[in-house]
């Protein structure tokens, strides 16, 4: 296994597994990457459906999406540049924070990815809390936040009683590695606990601003056969749609179970 880190704030390729074969001791060395370095590309993987999901369930139980998972695969959800889907995730965020209990990893797998352009950026939620002052890290340590679903999609926009909701501690605390984080995005997080809208405006736009600082940042720029994997617990990403309409972009994603955030 060959490991070498991808930017300076975050993320590691490693090269010379094959994960559908990883061993025991393999997926512990794999799992302290992870832990390490919060984003793993493996490139060159040539997996089924059936072999991602395998690969994920390593981790635990998986999480299904909201949104209507693939005919035979209800756990993956293929993202696509074809029709409507282009634009849902453009927004900073952290998967699914809008549930009680949101999934601590996604994993995806590029099956057709573009020449130019379809990169994913991450941003690094330990450093943007790292890099707060004391005074605001004190205060933001004892704030909660509510998180919902409602601008996500076109089903909740029309009718937003029936988004999904959580409220969450603003830092996290990680469950494994026991770091701080910062747990907002601009795509889910609408106010404070216990504060009106208004109020929470200032401090949460500061917060969004801050916390996708390019220092913070690393890109993927994918290829075909990348299985990507990011811990929703401390990074936030942005799937970013500057590609060509004439070039397919098909990804498989799928999630895991993670634990209440505290
Ligand atoms: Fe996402």
């Amino acid at each position: 296994m060959k490991v070498t880190r991808i930017a300076a704030p975050l993320g590691a390729r490693i090269e010379g597994i094959d994960v559908r074969k990883a061993n025991e001791v393999e997926w512990l060395e794999i799992n302290q990457h992870f832990l390490a370095h919060q984003v793993i590309v493996f490139p060159n993987q040539n997996l089924t459906e059936s072999d991602h999901i395998a690969f994920a369930r390593r981790w635990g139980e998986l999480v299904r999406h909201p949104y209507a998972g693939m005919k035979d695969f209800p756990d993956i959800i293929e993202l696509q540049n074809a029709g409507k889907q282009k634009d849902i995730n453009q927004h900073w965020h952290s998967d699914m924070t809008y549930n009680k209990v949101p999934p601590k990893f996604t994993m995806l797998y590029a099956r057709e990815t573009p020449s130019i352009g379809g990169d994913t950026a991450f941003s690094n939620q330990i450093l943007a809390f790292n890099t707060l002052s004391e005074g605001l890290r004190s205060v933001l340590l004892n704030l909660k936040a509510e998180h919902t679903a409602a601008n996500l999609a076109t089903q909740y926009r029309k009718d937003s009683e029936k988004a999904p909701n959580a409220v969450h501690p603003v830092i996290r605390e990680h469950d494994e590695t026991h770091e701080k984080a910062l747990f907002v995005c601009r795509a889910f997080t609408s106010r404070f606990q216990g504060w009106g809208v208004k109020e929470s405006q200032a401090l949460l736009s500061f917060l969004f601003e801050h916390s996708v600082r390019p220092e913070f940042q690393a890109r993927h720029h994918w290829q075909n056969g990348d299985l990507v994997m990011w811990d929703n617990r401390s990074v936030l990403h942005f799937a970013v749609h500057d590609h060509s309409d004439d070039e397919p972009r098909r990804i498989h994603r799928l999630q895991v179970e993670g634990t209440v955030p505290a």
